[in-house]
């Protein structure tokens, strides 16, 4: 990674900004895009990277925010939000893609670090951005202000700069976290059920506050070096339109709230929104955010090219990814769709539409777990004990070549491959849970088994 040159020479500025533009240009060349479909999960993921590095050395687009809805108004703990937004171009994305976006940093955050520095913000900086796995990195030259609202995580300290101030208990701490989350992703994402320990918890100290401790000791120069780079994150698309007038398209995704836990430099527990989650559902219709438009590994089956049906478990906002689906053309039953929510009554997000669904029979079933239901004598289901109490049927469309599509959290993919291992031995269409495992795996390389989980 280039170190960040503050207030850079002018030669040498225009030397690396072409020689970033022309390491993108060859990027965009060398992941041509291939028509083939995927066969394979290992295919799949190679044709994936394609596309991604491709999408990704270009600059992200212009979003305009159209529409902004509160889902589940009378939930006071855990909101969702309906996000559209309009972009330039056709989109070019099918159901079950993402939207990669962009989030900024508050004003006075970026006012705080600024104050710290003795800047005043309008000075040109010469930056390394966030850089996908494997391609080259982006450089932006703009002025100090825009690099540190759009380029530099002003949320937490960095690890750098919590090894330079001694914090190398959090920063060895956070490191095998890190390594426990790859392990479960990994897990998800292969089709295993064993649950390798608890979801991680993460040290993370506010930057404000590290930067009080830091003083004068560090200089911006440093800073920027130490802090990491703000990562875009995904939201799966629950619609794409183009709009032949206008020539450009309107992309919506579904957005639920986070807690993120994270320490004062003192060690005191406070709690914010998520660093992204936080910065969408705060915007306002008309504002501009950037982002990209990207493929997922993973495809509905009638994208494959296969029209075997389809049991769809989905769970909170993962809803959206469904979603796409449902509202597609493309749409082939028989598909089973099975809906985990906590409340349906207050949470239920897209419910009057998927009942629609269900009664015109693009929903050929259509099963809802309720995990924190009202009435304190209606006992708590989830999309597990859905699958479990339908053990037979499960069965019956598997034997029928169903495949399985997962989307929502990273723990719900875990226990419902554990579910459908125990079924399989239940229902005797395996001997033992190891076979099961084995099978599931097998579905994952096939790509009759999809997981599109994430976060914890
Ligand atoms: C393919 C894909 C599709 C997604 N689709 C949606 C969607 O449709 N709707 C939706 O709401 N979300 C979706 N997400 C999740 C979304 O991308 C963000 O991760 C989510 O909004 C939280 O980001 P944040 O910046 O708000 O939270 P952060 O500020 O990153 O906070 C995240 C919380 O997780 C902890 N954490 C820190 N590092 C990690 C880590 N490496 N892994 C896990 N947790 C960590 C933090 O301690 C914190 O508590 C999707 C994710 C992926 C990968
Ligand atoms: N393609 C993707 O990767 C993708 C797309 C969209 C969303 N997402 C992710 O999905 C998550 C959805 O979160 P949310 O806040 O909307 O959901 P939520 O409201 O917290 O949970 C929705 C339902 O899932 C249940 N659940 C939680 N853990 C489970 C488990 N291990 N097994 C079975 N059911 C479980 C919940 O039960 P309880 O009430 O008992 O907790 C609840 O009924 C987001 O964090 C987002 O990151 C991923």
């Amino acid at each position: 990674m280039p170190a960040p040159i503050v207030i850079p020479q002018l030669a040498s500025t225009v030397r690396k900004l072409v020689r970033d533009a022309r390491a993108n240009r060859r990027t965009r060349r060398r992941h041509r895009r291939s028509p083939a479909l995927p066969d394979t999960f290992s295919d799949a993921v190679a044709r994936r990277n394609r596309r991604l590095y491709r999408t990704l050395a270009g600059s992200p687009l212009p979003l305009t925010l159209v529409e902004h809805e509160r889902l589940d108004p009378e939930d006071q703990n855990h909101g969702t939000w309906r996000l559209a937004f309009r972009g330039p171009g056709r989109g070019g994305v099918q159901p079950g893609d993402l939207l990669y976006l962009n989030w900024e940093n508050p004003p006075h955050r970026v006012d705080a670090v600024l104050r710290h520095f003795g800047r005043r913000g309008d000075e040109r900086v010469l930056i390394d951005t966030f850089s996908a796995p494997f391609q080259p990195g982006r450089l932006a030259y703009t002025t100090l202000r825009t690099a540190l609202t759009r380029h530099v995580d002003l949320q937490q300290a960095g690890t750098r700069l919590l090894s330079r101030l001694g914090r190398n208990d959090a920063v060895r701490h956070n490191t095998e976290q890190e390594s426990l989350h790859w392990t479960r992703y990994r897990t998800a994402g292969r089709g295993g059920d064993d649950l390798p320990g608890p979801a991680p918890r993460y040290r993370e100290f506010d930057l404000l506050s590290a930067l009080e401790r830091a003083r004068r000791d560090l200089s911006l120069r440093e800073f920027l070096s130490f802090q990491d780079r703000i990562a875009p994150r995904a939201y799966s698309l629950s619609r794409i339109e183009n709009d032949a007038t206008t020539g450009q398209f309107i992309a919506e995704i579904t957005v639920s709230e986070l807690r993120r836990p994270y320490l004062t430099w003192d060690s005191r527990p406070r709690h914010d929104h998520g660093r992204s989650a936080g910065y969408l559902i705060s915007r306002a219709p008309g504002d501009t955010v950037f982002g990209w438009l990207i493929p997922d590994t993973h495809r509905f089956p009638v994208f494959l090219g296969r029209s075997e049906p389809l049991v769809l478990v989905c769970t909170g906002s993962g809803i959206s990814g469904a979603l796409s689906l449902l509202r597609s053309p493309q749409t082939t039953p028989p598909l089973w769709l099975v809906y985990g929510v906590r409340n349906w009554d207050t949470k239920h997000l897209y419910g009057p539409e998927l009942e629609r669904y269900a009664e015109e029979g693009v929903v050929s079933r259509f099963s809802v777990a309720v995990s924190r239901p009202e009435d304190a004598t209606t006992p708590k289901r989830r999309v597990t004990d859905a699958l479990w109490d339908q053990r037979d049927e499960l069965v019956r469309w598997i034997r029928a070549g169903a495949h399985i599509y997962l989307i929502g959290r990273l723990d719900m993919g875990i226990s419902v491959t554990g579910t459908i291992v125990k079924i399989l031995v239940d229902r005797e269409v395996c001997h033992d849970e190891e076979e099961a495992r084995a099978l599931v795996r097998q579905w994952k390389a096939e790509l009759r088994f999809q997981a599109a989980v994430s976060g914890l």
